[in-house]
């Protein structure tokens, strides 16, 4: 017998108002025809006046809940992959935590930017493998429409707001691949090259700040890492990229998609695919397409999934499951 993080339910909550790239048209130098090719981007969500990051995580984590068949009471654990907490601290998911009305168990931050859901997922998985918590709620949400520069054409198209969430049980299998369940992970970050992808706001300068990005190199470290990440993950279990029936990749750009695919010899036809119509949204960017793409029909209960992002710092990773 085996302790096994099992998904239990997923959902996800996207703000009401649509952007469509013609928007941008309108006060910076740029257009629909570029945004789609260099990065598969058609429209974002981007939250209204006064929506937080932790209504959206909120709002993500009933609906995960609701599809879970649970309550709020149930959980033990929240954990929040975010770099657009609603304030420096408390943590949003302690907010997320009083929203639900959920009054016991403990309720935490994550923050490694794009990657951030890898490494919450990563997280609960050892939260409950050593029998800290039984339930866990995982969820990925983000702002990132406040981080941006207006001005900045080669960021402020890519990003969009929104939110995903899990809810993960401890459950037993046999100790085989064929178990449901959180089988295997790999994290990875390296400092050296946090001038790619940065915010330059924080408590060391008083204020929120701006993204900025050297999109040329981060997409060069994404091509070379993500593939990497993928295999390692795997291969700690005995796969290849052969076994996969779902890569759920962190969509940033569809060029880095297909080229992560391509290097793991997986058909682009058991890909989720989502950044045409959120854009990246970074930590919630997995937990989205994994909500999206079981109600579309794609990913069904016993499917091999692999899921792989790579954002500031740099951070990066993978986390091969069964649904
Ligand atoms: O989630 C965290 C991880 N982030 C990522 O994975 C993002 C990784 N990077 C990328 O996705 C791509 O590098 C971008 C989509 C950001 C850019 O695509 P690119 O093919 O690397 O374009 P580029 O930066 O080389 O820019 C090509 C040209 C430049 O003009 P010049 O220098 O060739 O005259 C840019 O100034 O396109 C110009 N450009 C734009 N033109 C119209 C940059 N942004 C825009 C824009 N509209 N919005």
């Amino acid at each position: 017998m085996t302790l096994r993080a099992v998904v239990k339910g997923v959902g996800h909550f996207l703000p009401a108002r649509v952007v469509p790239n013609s928007e941008f048209e309108h006060f910076i130098d740029t257009s629909d025809e570029w945004i789609r090719s260099r990065s598969g981007i058609e429209r974002r969500h981007f939250a209204a006046e006064g929506e937080t990051t932790s209504d959206l995580a909120a709002s993500a984590a009933r609906d995960a809940l609701n599809d879970a068949g649970l309550v709020a009471a149930d959980i033990d654990a929240i954990i929040l992959a975010t770099s657009t907490a609603d304030l420096t601290f408390p943590s949003a998911a302690t907010m997320v935590q009083a929203k639900l009305g959920m009054t016991r168990g403990f309720a935490f931050d994550v923050q490694a930017v794009c990657a951030g859901f890898v490494y919450a997922l990563t997280t609960a998985n050892a939260l409950i493998l050593s029998g800290q918590a039984q339930r866990v709620l995982v969820i990925g949400a983000e702002t990132f429409s406040r981080l941006m520069n207006w001005q900045d054409r080669t960021t402020c198209v890519l990003f969009g707001d929104g939110a995903g969430a899990l809810v993960l049980q401890a459950e037993t299998g046999d100790g085989t691949n064929a178990d449901r369940g959180i089988l295997s992970a790999d994290l990875h970050s390296d400092g050296r090259f946090k001038d790619l992808l940065y915010v330059d706001g924080g408590v060391s300068t008083g204020t929120t700040g701006h993204l900025h990005m050297q999109g040329k190199e981060v997409f060069r470290h994404a091509v070379e890492k993500l593939a990497e990440t993928a295999h390692a993950a795997l291969d700690k279990i005995g796969l290849t990229g052969q076994d996969v029936d779902w890569i759920v990749p962190h969509q940033a750009n569809i060029r880095i998609i297909e080229a992560t695919a391509k290097r793991m010899q997986v058909p682009m036809d058991h890909v989720v695919v989502t950044v045409q119509d959120h854009g990246n949204t970074s930590a919630a960017s997995i937990p989205l397409a994994l909500s999206v793409g079981k109600d579309r029909g794609q990913i069904h209960q016993g499917d091999l999934i692999v899921t792989e992002a790579i954002g500031g710092g740099l951070a990066w990773g993978s986390v091969v499951l069964r649904w």
